[in-house]
């Protein structure tokens, strides 16, 4: 009889969640039946849009219980099919799988990584939906020309970081938006971005200001809230701002009042586009393509922030939320 570890959502969080709102427990896994897959989880990704499926707000991502299995992308070892499409030893990312060691799906939900091509956690970031998100959104919605000032918010997370080493690629001037130091020291020693502003400890609007004077011709908005704010102010004529995320609101228990930006989308004759990254599901394999190869070529290059253990996952999903993950956050839950 195998017995599942699993983290269950106990209570709705209410602005920023907390411990308590999360619990561990263990219950026996059923038979594997005819049509399914038992799966072996190794690695999950915690992402901040896992934050909408606490709420019951209106969201893309469907709502979880109070009592339910956090749901959320991870890549795991098929141990035992009972379809034709999957044997054991297979490795698998699923956008379901859930905080638990053990998950029994339908071939439907998950997809075979192919383990040669990239160290296996990658299907859930550069190689995963973070990438796709980065890759379409940028190129898709934020249509950079070569010579454009591209600025991205959270910088140094699982997305941004990967939008503006794309956004250098195609020959712009990039500008990120982080958290600390150290977030913004990677972005323009290692990520050769070319400015890195210190949202926490700088002057946003001076530093647009000097890291941008034609103004913003692209900006990546993973944030929302006051960031965003100040770089609409700089938007360049026919500016394109591609709406991905916005982490600052996640946690708000009433709305933030914020800037009017009407006037600035008016007189700049600029675009706000928001996305999903499945919009584009279509076209993964184009990215994905891609962005392997940038990988191989060493054009790109990706940071990860990985936590030992499942019962860590409630911990470092709050730190996700007050930006103390360093890259893509994984949780290593097996070997
Ligand atoms: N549209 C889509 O299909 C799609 C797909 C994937 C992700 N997203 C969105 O993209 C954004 C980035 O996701 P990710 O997976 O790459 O996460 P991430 O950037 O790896 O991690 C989140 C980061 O957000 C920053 N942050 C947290 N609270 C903030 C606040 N109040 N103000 C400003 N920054 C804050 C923190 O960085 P700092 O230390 O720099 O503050 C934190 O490290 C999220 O908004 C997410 O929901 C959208």
């Amino acid at each position: 009889m195998t017995i599942n570890k699993q983290v269950l959502m106990k209570t709705r969080p209410v602005g920023m969640p907390k411990l308590t709102d999360f619990q561990i427990i263990e219950s026996k896994m059923p038979e594997v039946r005819h049509g399914e897959v038992l799966i072996k989880i190794l690695w999950l990704s915690l992402d901040p849009y896992m934050r909408g499926r606490m709420s019951k707000a209106k969201s893309y991502a469907t709502s979880l219980n109070e009592g339910d299995v956090i749901v959320g992308g991870a890549v795991g070892k098929v141990i035992n099919s009972q379809t034709h499409e999957y044997k054991e030893g297979d490795i698998v990312e699923g956008f379901t799988l859930g905080w638990q060691e053990y998950a029994i799906v339908t071939p439907a939900s998950i997809r075979k990584i192919n383990p040669d091509l990239a160290p296996i956690q990658t299907a859930v970031g550069v190689l995963g939906m973070p990438g796709m998100t980065a890759f379409f959104g940028l190129l898709h919605i934020g249509k950079p020309i070569p010579g454009d000032t591209v600025v991205v918010s959270a910088a140094s997370g699982a997305v941004g970081q990967l939008v503006g080493q794309i956004a250098k690629i195609g020959g712009c001037h990039v500008v990120g938006i982080a958290g600390g130091k150290e977030k913004c020291d990677y972005l323009t020693n290692t990520l050769k971005f070319d400015a890195a502003i210190d949202y926490k400890n700088e002057n946003i609007d001076e530093m647009l200001d000097k890291y941008c004077p034609n103004g913003v011709n692209v900006y990546f908005d993973n944030v929302g809230g006051r960031i965003t704010d100040s770089v609409i102010n700089k938007l360049a004529n026919y500016a394109r701002v591609a709406v991905c995320g916005v982490i600052s609101q996640y946690n708000l228990t009433a709305p933030e009042p914020g800037l009017r930006t009407h006037r600035a989308m008016l007189t700049n004759q600029a675009t706000t586009e928001g996305f999903l990254v499945f919009q584009f599901a279509q076209k993964y394999h184009i990215g994905l393509e891609r962005m392997a190869k940038w990988i191989k070529e060493g054009k790109i290059i990706y940071k990860e922030d990985v936590v030992e253990g499942l019962e860590k996952a409630p911990e470092a999903f709050i730190g996700l939320m007050n930006g103390k993950n360093f890259g893509k956050l994984l949780v290593k839950v097996s070997d």
